[in-house]
């Protein structure tokens, strides 16, 4: 069956095709980054009206690009939730009326399981169980994956998201939206020895994470750096971007480890898009290989929000047996806010007990 899948959650518009038994077919997808960077950070209203704009386009665009036709689609999936409403809305309307005029099953999909599985659009599959670490904008988690469908919480942040560390530290040191791969980028040519910053939660034996103090202590420097030699230098910026980006993923990193040791289970995935940051990947691949362990991660382009991931999940939801696929009224709601446990089947939650650290 052919599912294609809407996404709108937050600032990119994507739309992708996915075959329950051939895997992804096709996906289109536009970044309003460009938009955004002017005001520094995401315009909820734009993105809604963005969205409007792309969509059909795109939509047009991915069935051109797969040879595929309205006939050939056999379900219909959209990000539901959780994100911006505005923005969901428009994907959640366009794939309820596509479903509404072509009689077929609406799916609606939470954005993290997208991102939680995301990994299995890349050859090698990681196989069952796995933990994953979440890292995006919104969120930082790490969750026991047993199946489609059996997520468990084992630690998330108390505040902000690992991407919101990075982009909040990167506007205070004047870099440009979104922050995370400019901090990035600049931190390549810096020393993160230079400035030491904070590594929160590093040695809490629950696997939780806390980044607020890291962007109070990059404010605090910041403030003392300027103080004492005026404007930064490009030098003493990059060993800034340097230390922050290295007390993000030391941190990141450990606690990642500290999930594998505790669940016992050897096969990590990265999924968000903080997953994009190469000292990330470098250190993750390094730390667990060293333990025999092996680390998977979604191809870049799926690092980010996409279609793909939404379609993806669908199907394999749809494979799973998780999905009622007769079509139905087309009422619908979306969920800005939305519990991942919420589209969990049981199960997983009761064998992530704490068994204690080694
Ligand atoms: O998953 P995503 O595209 O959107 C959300 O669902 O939030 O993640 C966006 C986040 C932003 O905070 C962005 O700065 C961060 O991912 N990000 C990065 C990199 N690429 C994107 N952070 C660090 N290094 C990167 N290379
Ligand atoms: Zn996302």
């Amino acid at each position: 069956m052919i599912i294609i899948g809407f996404e709108s959650s937050c600032d990119e518009t994507g739309v992708a095709l996915v075959c329950t038994e051939r895997g992804l077919l096709a996906h289109t997808l536009h970044s309003q980054i460009d938009m955004h960077r002017e005001y520094g950070g995401v315009v909820p209203e734009l993105a809604s009206r963005d969205h409007i704009r792309r969509i059909i386009p795109l939509t047009r665009q991915v069935l051109y690009q797969a040879g595929v036709g309205l006939d050939d689609i056999g379900a219909v999936a959209y990000t539901a939730g959780p994100g911006l409403a505005g923005a969901l809305l428009v994907g959640a309307s366009v794939a309820q009326s596509f479903a509404w005029a072509r009689q077929l099953p609406a799916i609606p999909v939470h954005h993290l399981e997208g991102h939680l599985l995301s990994p299995l659009l890349a050859q090698p599959q990681p196989e069952f169980p796995f933990v994953a670490l979440l890292v995006s904008g919104g969120h930082t988690q790490l969750m026991r994956v047993d199946g489609v469908g059996q997520y468990a919480l084992l630690g998330e942040t108390l505040d902000d998201a690992a991407g919101e560390a990075f982009d909040k530290s990167a506007k205070l040191m004047g870099l440009g939206y979104p922050g995370g791969p400019a901090l990035s980028r600049l931190a390549e040519g810096g020393d993160p020895a230079v400035y030491d910053l904070p590594r929160p939660m590093l040695h809490s034996r629950d696997l939780d994470f806390s980044f607020s103090g890291l962007k109070t202590a990059v404010l605090t420097r910041v403030r003392a750096l300027e103080k004492s030699h005026g404007q930064l230098s490009d030098t003493l910026l990059a060993d800034l971007a340097a230390g922050t980006e290295a007390a993000i993923v030391d941190v990141l990193a450990a606690k990642a480890i500290k999930a594998l040791d505790k669940t016992g289970i050897r096969r990590l995935v990265v999924a968000g898009g903080v997953g994009a940051n190469r000292h990330l990947r470098k250190q993750l691949k390094h730390e667990v290989g060293r333990r025999g362990g092996k680390v998977y991660f979604p191809p870049l382009e799926f690092c980010t929000d996409n279609g793909a991931m939404i379609a993806f999940a669908a199907a394999q939801r749809v494979k799973a047996g998780l999905e009622d696929l007769n079509p139905r009224d087309h009422a619908f709601t979306i969920r800005p806010r939305w519990d991942l446990q919420d589209v969990c089947i049981a199960a997983s939650s009761t064998d992530v007990s704490p068994v204690g650290f080694p």
